[in-house]
């Protein structure tokens, strides 16, 4: 089938290369001539695992291509909207002036019959009102959210464990919905659940999805705060409530919490539109979501300031990761980046270093110290913080090893994620994220 993907970041240049990879024939479109041209020759912009491959793969196929004229994405059967929805400078709701720029864009080129297949995380009632705006040119808006986590992107992309599409119940709209079941063919003929909804629900299902992620995250920080303050152990805690098939371990990471382009923006857009809607006290919990999630980046300095006596002035601190998350190199909201920020603010001499977030941490916070190689960010360090868990930190430093570099053997783990009682049997002095 012929398709167009309008928006290529994170999003949208996975699915454009996924489509492609299943078989479409697949324009992907950005006003980011960079970006297109990185692309158009096979290199990911973005550290993706497998992104690469599949973009070789769809330019080998002749299947893939990219550009920034709209004109290009004439003639597709279906647009997917993949644009970016960043929090409203200044305010928690969406803004949607990418989504609607694209629609501007787009709606001279739309034929009767083309389906419009928004991707975008947007406020619900969106849909409606792009379908409103489209509706003259004959073609139809269905929504098509996407739950792909980055770093596992063209995992949940080409096996997604559900597709979710909303549309009107004209014919129009039950036509989209046939077109949309034709792209996932392959999936849907492998079993994943096809849920046929309407606009609102489809839109819906995405800011709940992530808000109940960032509920259950913040949840378990919630209780370590409340470990802290009684001695008790939160990852043994976490472990014993995972165990309850009705509550499952997943997502019950305590740390420094949770960051990205995604869940703090889409708690705060959900919170927004409620209020729109006249049901903000529905969703009055997800402030105290927030507010417990950036309650941790304090915990974790503050553990670090009282580690070191009380006052990190002048002293050298290794930050292992500024990606938000590992496996990625967005530095968006990333919570490993606010901590070394705060403590360079308190004049720490901070060292960051990141296997794949580097050149965007050094970027955007041109302030802080940077080492390409976890081993000059780890000597002569005073304190090591580790705020990202990647596999060089998690897996592969070894306490004997990093002991014989750093000037002091003082470690916090703001993501839980060391053996405590190896680390401190190398002389360390380990602390975690509410444990004891
Ligand atoms: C999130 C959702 O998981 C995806 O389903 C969704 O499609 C995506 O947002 C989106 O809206 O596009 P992502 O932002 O890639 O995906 O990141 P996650 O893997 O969900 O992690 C989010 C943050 O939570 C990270 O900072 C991670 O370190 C943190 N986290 C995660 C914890 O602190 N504890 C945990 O137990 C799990």
């Amino acid at each position: 089938m012929r398709m167009s993907v309008i928006g290529c970041g994170y999003l949208g240049a996975v699915h454009a290369a996924a489509m492609a990879s299943i078989g479409h024939d697949v324009i992907g479109i950005d006003v980011d001539e960079r970006k297109v041209a990185a692309l158009d020759a096979g290199s990911a912009p973005f550290f993706e695992p497998q992104l690469r491959e599949l973009l070789a793969e769809g330019r080998a196929s002749g299947r893939l291509r990219f550009s920034s004229r709209m004109a290009d994405a004439a003639g597709a059967q279906v647009h997917f909207l993949a644009v970016g929805t960043p929090q409203i400078p200044g305010g928690h709701a969406a803004d949607l002036r990418y989504v609607d720029a694209a629609i501007d864009e787009l709606l001279p080129h739309l034929r009767a019959g083309d389906v419009i297949a928004g991707k975008s995380t947007v406020p619900v009632g969106t849909a409606a009102r792009l379908a409103a705006r489209v509706i003259d040119s004959g073609a139809t808006v269905v929504w098509n959210p996407e739950f792909l986590r980055e770093g596992w992107a063209v995992h949940d992309t080409l096996t997604p464990d559900r597709l979710v599409v909303g549309a009107e119940t004209d014919s129009a709209g039950t036509r989209a919905v046939a077109v949309l079941r034709q792209v996932y063919a392959a999936a849907v003929a492998a079993g994943t659940p096809f849920l046929v909804t309407d606009l609102a629900t489809a839109e819906l299902v995405k800011g709940a999805a992530n808000a109940f992620l960032a509920t259950k995250i913040s949840f378990i920080n919630a209780m370590a705060e409340i470990a802290e303050a009684s001695g008790a152990d939160v990852a043994l805690l976490a472990d014993a409530l995972g165990h309850d098939s009705r509550i499952g371990r997943r997502y019950l990471g305590a740390g420094i919490g949770f960051g990205g382009g995604c869940l703090p923006k889409d708690i705060r857009a959900f919170a927004a539109r409620a209020e729109e809607l006249g049901r903000g006290e529905a969703v009055g919990f997800l402030h105290e979501v927030d507010a417990i999630n950036l309650r941790r980046r304090e915990r974790a300095v503050r553990l670090v300031v009282d580690a070191l006596g009380g006052l990190v002035f002048g002293r050298r601190i290794a930050v292992l990761g500024a990606a938000f998350k590992p496996f990625s190199d967005d530095i968006r909201d990333s919570p490993a980046l606010d901590v070394a920020v705060r403590l360079r603010g308190l004049g720490a001499d901070v060292v960051v270093t990141d296997p794949a977030a580097l050149d965007n941490a050094a970027a955007a916070h041109p302030q802080l110290g940077y080492a390409r190689h976890r081993d000059d960010a780890l000597r002569e360090a005073d304190a090591v913080v580790i705020v990202t868990e990647w596999d060089e930190y998690r897996r592969d430093l070894s306490p004997t090893h990093a002991g014989g570099l750093v000037r002091g053997r003082l470690i916090i783990d703001g993501r839980n994620c060391l053996d405590a009682a190896a680390w401190r049997a190398a002389g360390w002095q380990y602390h975690g994220m509410g444990r004891r």
